[in-house]
């Protein structure tokens, strides 16, 4: 899969990279890329944005910026390259991200993220220049670059080769290997710390009965939430 993010703060997913599981899906051949809105601006000064229509506080990222951006990046025009891969524009007011709206991401080849900063987007971006809007809860961040680090971090350990072991994503909260619900809990030793012991069925060996104690209790999560 290849990812590129459109962002003022491209430095930032440096950290971002060195995660283990995104520098193993990168090793395993997939593809992140960074786009500065400020390389692509058409205005002087490298400016990006500009002060709402009808007033208010804040500033809003411009929708000519975006759109040259865009046209920079991928050396065609917007409309095609919408029509070619999904354009994420990272909003508080979009689409909650949960388990399966990750998984419709993870089957995609290609997605372009696109981050706002200040009061967020023109509108117009939304509507013309990007396929979805996706909103990490419904709290306001200073930008999207934490969303689309999110995004990533929720797409790419779905991706092949970036953990260690199959079954971990796989049997994990609200997959359907749990039928949507909630992990089951983990403990490891010791056994017992200052009298708080392990559940004994987790001890005993008995897989049988530890598959159907951690149903159950993956369960019973799934409904007090
Ligand atoms: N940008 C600002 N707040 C956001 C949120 N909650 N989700 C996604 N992008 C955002």
């Amino acid at each position: 899969m290849q990812i590129d993010v459109f962002t003022l703060f491209p430095e930032w997913f440096g950290w971002f990279e060195s995660q283990r599981h995104v520098a193993n899906a990168l090793a395993a051949g997939h593809e992140l890329r960074y786009c500065s809105y400020r390389d692509h601006t058409p205005l002087s000064a490298g400016q990006v944005d500009d002060t709402p229509f009808g007033g208010g506080a804040g500033m809003v990222l411009r929708v000519d910026v975006v759109d040259a951006a865009l046209q920079g990046f991928y050396g065609r025009d917007s409309r095609e390259v919408r029509a070619e891969r999904r354009i994420v524009a990272l909003t508080a007011s979009g689409r909650i991200l949960d388990d399966g709206l990750v998984d419709e991401l993870a089957a995609e080849p290609a997605l372009t993220l696109l981050c706002g900063r200040y009061e967020g987007f023109d509108e117009r971006i939304v509507e013309h220049l990007a396929t979805d809007a996706v909103s990490i809860g419904r709290y306001v961040l200073a930008g999207g670059e934490l969303a689309a680090m999110v995004v990533m971090d929720t797409v790419v350990r779905k991706l092949p080769g970036a953990l260690g072991h199959e079954e971990s994503a796989r049997e994990e909260s609200f997959s359907a290997a749990l039928e949507g619900a909630p992990e089951y809990p983990h403990y490891t030793r010791p056994a017992e710390y200052r009298g708080w012991r392990v559940p004994e069925v987790l001890l005993s060996g008995h897989h049988e009965r530890i598959r159907e104690w951690r149903r159950e209790q993956s369960r019973r999560r799934g409904q007090s939430g």
